[in-house]
């Protein structure tokens, strides 16, 4: 949903993405609207009938237009800073469904989500939950909290991306996070809501995940029996996608599968999806400027770069590049490359493409972890977003200027 070829032509939504190319320019990130908010519709069909929240995760793509979106669908937000607090905040979000994830938060910051009122704090080491607890006295608030669990469980994920094994920073382990929640349930200025975790991402097996929902279950009839309630399990995100030919669970199954293990426990149920919800929802266009054989490869040399969109170059990530309309050069096998100077500056490899200078491409599932990583290296201004509602496209971001990248810095006095 969201990107489909009609006569060989890719269009988003209603529109023709080579002529979205020409009016923004290139390097741009494309969104589709109805693609995320079908994808955040299936969290919310499946988890129907049951007390729930969809907090998703701003990191995988936080552009106000694209949290807007979710808002207005009823999601709640997962944040891991100040910043992605206030575009939830800018963006018309909810404080009161918001989560706050990370390993290292500060004072400051948790002063502001106090005093904005949001959902839960997902604590993530002792000594944070007793800096949390004097910042809470020292505003007169209290401080609902989560303790993340780390249950040691493989997610069979990329190492990078891999969150919830022991030798991880992530979390605390099931015992400590035990003893955590009791003291907790001791301190003035914290309330004990929720047991949380995140084992990793892009999964494409759910057994890690509900293996580490089946920790988290024990834990909560555990403290249970101890007088300790639970409001909320929080099973963060990490459901993958379809890049090339992986076969991730289907959300509605993946729910069905947690609902089943949770059985008649009065449980709010969160989740915390980001890629799920934004990757196949957005495409990354670019230019090819150059063509260039070699006695090894011919390469494709287009306008974006590992700034712009940094995975394949971090994590070997395979993704499809597409034409975005027919062209009359034979097809021949390139490796598509970008300006910046390094090797490691790649889009794909060994790719089968009919192309030719002039041509615009398409990297497919661009929608997560794209423009979010995306960096000014080489000096290079980052690109435009844009979102497709319709036959309808907003300009969501300008595309920066060199004058945005000097802004701030200066010569020496002397
Ligand atoms: N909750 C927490 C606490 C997280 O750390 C993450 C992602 C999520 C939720 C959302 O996970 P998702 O549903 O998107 O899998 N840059 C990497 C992915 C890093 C994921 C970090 N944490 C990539 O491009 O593959």
């Amino acid at each position: 949903m969201g990107f489909s070829y009609r006569d060989g032509r890719l269009f988003a939504e209603e529109l023709d993405c080579e002529a979205i190319a020409q009016e923004f320019g290139t390097p741009c990130y494309v969104y589709s609207r109805a693609a995320m908010e079908a994808a955040l519709a299936d969290y919310h069909d499946a988890l129907e009938g049951c007390e729930h929240l969809v907090c998703y995760a701003v990191k995988a793509n936080s552009n106000i237009a694209v949290l807007d979106t979710l808002a207005r669908k009823g999601a709640g937000f997962d944040i891991v800073s100040l910043g992605e607090l206030e575009r939830v905040l800018a963006a018309g979000g909810d404080p009161g469904k918001v989560v706050f994830s990370g390993v290292v938060k500060r004072p400051e910051e948790m002063r502001r989500a106090l005093d904005i009122g949001i959902r839960c704090f997902n604590v993530e080491s002792e000594a944070e939950l007793d800096v949390l607890q004097s910042v809470a006295a020292a505003s007169g608030k209290r401080a609902p909290v989560s303790v993340r669990v780390n249950p040691d469980v493989d997610a069979q994920t990329h190492p990078y991306i891999s969150t919830g094994l022991r030798e991880n920073k992530f979390g605390v382990a099931t015992d400590v996070a035990m003893d955590m929640l009791r003291r907790a349930q001791t301190l003035s200025h914290i309330d004990v809501v929720g047991l949380d975790c995140h084992i990793g991402s892009q999964l494409v097996d759910m057994a890690p995940l509900l293996d580490a929902l089946q920790q988290l279950l024990n834990m909560v009839d555990t403290l249970e029996a101890e007088g300790i309630r639970i409001h909320h399990l929080d099973l963060g995100g990490g459901v993958g996608v379809r890049y090339r030919d992986e076969e991730p669970p289907a959300v509605a199954d993946y729910i069905a599968a947690v609902r089943q293990a949770l059985g008649d426990r009065d449980l709010c149920l969160v989740f915390e999806p980001g890629r799920s919800i934004v990757a196949n929802a957005g495409v990354l266009l670019t230019q090819v400027h150059y063509t260039k054989d070699t006695d090894a490869h011919s390469f494709a040399l287009v306008d974006a770069a590992m700034n712009d969109f940094i995975r394949p170059a971090l994590y070997q990530a395979w993704v499809d590049i597409q034409t975005v309309a027919p062209c009359d050069a034979q097809p021949r096998t390139w490796n598509i490359v970008g300006p910046v100077c390094e090797t490691g500056d790649f889009l794909g490899k060994d790719r089968e493409l009919a192309l030719a200078p002039g041509s615009v491409l398409a990297v497919k599932g661009a929608g997560a972890y794209g423009f979010v990583m995306s960096s000014n290296y080489n000096t290079r201004p980052r690109a435009a977003e844009v979102m497709i509602d319709g036959n309808t496209s907003c300009l969501v971001r300008e595309r920066e200027g060199i004058d945005d990248l000097l802004r701030g810095e200066r010569r020496m006095p002397q």
